[in-house]
């Protein structure tokens, strides 16, 4: 088994349906679409009075955030209540974790509690991948963002809000600017946008924040924004992430702001239609102008709605690929 049908697998149950979702690396085209599609569809429950569908009535939806989190963590319990489910959010970093719990026992406690599925947020790359190679086999888990690695959920939302906005993938140029080395939105969202035919994918960066081996994601890499914003679809800007970085890598925000800033100047470089995105926390003054951020051209407040929507379709498709414990009891009885 190659590493990518190991990763396929995982994620995937033996009718190709999504049992978690972990990263993109591994999952086809179809996939990605149906879980656009379905969103799509989920859309207008947000507009309803009665903000609910029943598809995860009676099940469990337990988001358990290592790491701080706003917009995902809020998102995630928002899509998990208009699915019916009941939900639980735990912020391990202030508990058990810090009365020395393993990542493990805190999980195999969870599980304990029969929830059904966990949204893992976690600073260590691979976290969720672990838990979901460890965890009972009908139980569900969703990548809330882990270390450096992958944030899925949140490529999708960014796919969901350039197809809604721009119809299709095929004939667009995207550039995603700022920090790449240390963001699991880039490299989430050049695996997306690729699977995805985006034909132009561009990264604009310093070269202290681009990671070693980045053409492996088929993209083209720009050290200023001058060449690189020239007539793009899509401006993707990233936060600076402080947290992540071991000094000596930049200057300073200033100098950052000077040389990669998105300034209402610097975007008439692009196509004049072109859309501003940021999965957010945004930093005013530092990778983005006020006025950008607010400008007519940005959609970063359109990403949080649709987040919601990705996230319920995400969920729901997860739930419904679980295995059933009938179908577990069936398989060990086979094997004995
Ligand atoms: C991103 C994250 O946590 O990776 N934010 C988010 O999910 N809304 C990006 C970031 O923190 O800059």
């Amino acid at each position: 088994m190659t590493p990518l049908d190991a990763k396929r697998s995982l994620q995937l149950n033996d009718n190709g349906q999504l049992q978690h979702f972990l990263s993109i690396d591994g999952l086809p085209r179809e996939l990605l679409t149906e879980i656009l599609d379905t969103a799509d569809s989920f859309l207008e429950v947000g507009d309803r009075a009665v903000k609910k569908v029943p598809l995860l009535r009676g099940k469990t939806v337990c988001n358990v955030f290592f790491e701080n989190s706003t917009r995902t963590r809020t998102t995630f319990e928002l899509a998990a209540q208009r699915l019916s489910a009941d939900v639980i959010s735990l912020n391990v970093s202030t508990s058990s974790t810090s009365k020395g719990e393993s990542l493990f026992d805190t999980l195999r406690n969870l599980e304990a509690m029969a929830a059904d599925m966990f949204v893992v947020r976690h600073s260590d790359s691979g976290a969720a991948h672990f838990i979901a190679e460890h965890v009972c086999p009908n139980v569900a888990i969703i990548n809330g963002g882990d270390g450096r690695h992958a944030h899925p959920t949140q490529a999708m939302l960014d796919m969901l809000t350039i197809r809604r906005h721009k119809g299709s993938f095929e004939n667009l140029s995207v550039a995603i600017v700022g920090d790449i080395l240390h963001s699991r939105v880039a490299r989430s969202n050049m695996l997306a946008l690729k699977t995805l035919g985006c034909p132009d994918i561009r990264v604009i960066a310093p070269k202290t924040l681009l990671p070693v081996g980045i053409e492996q994601y088929g993209v083209t890499t720009y050290s200023d924004m001058a060449t690189g914003l020239k007539d793009v679809d899509v401006v993707i800007m990233l936060r600076l992430q402080r947290e992540r970085m071991q000094g000596g890598l930049l200057p300073s925000e200033g100098e950052f702001y000077r040389l990669f800033g998105l300034t209402e100047q610097r975007l008439k470089l692009a196509k004049p239609d072109a859309l501003v995105m940021h999965p957010g926390p945004i930093n005013r003054g530092v990778e983005i102008e006020s006025a950008v951020a607010d400008g007519p051209q940005s959609v970063i407040l359109n990403q949080v709605t649709y987040g919601i929507a990705i996230r319920m379709a995400v969920l729901s498709m997860a739930m419904s690929g679980q295995k059933t414990q009938r179908l577990i009891d069936q398989e060990s009885e086979e094997q004995n």
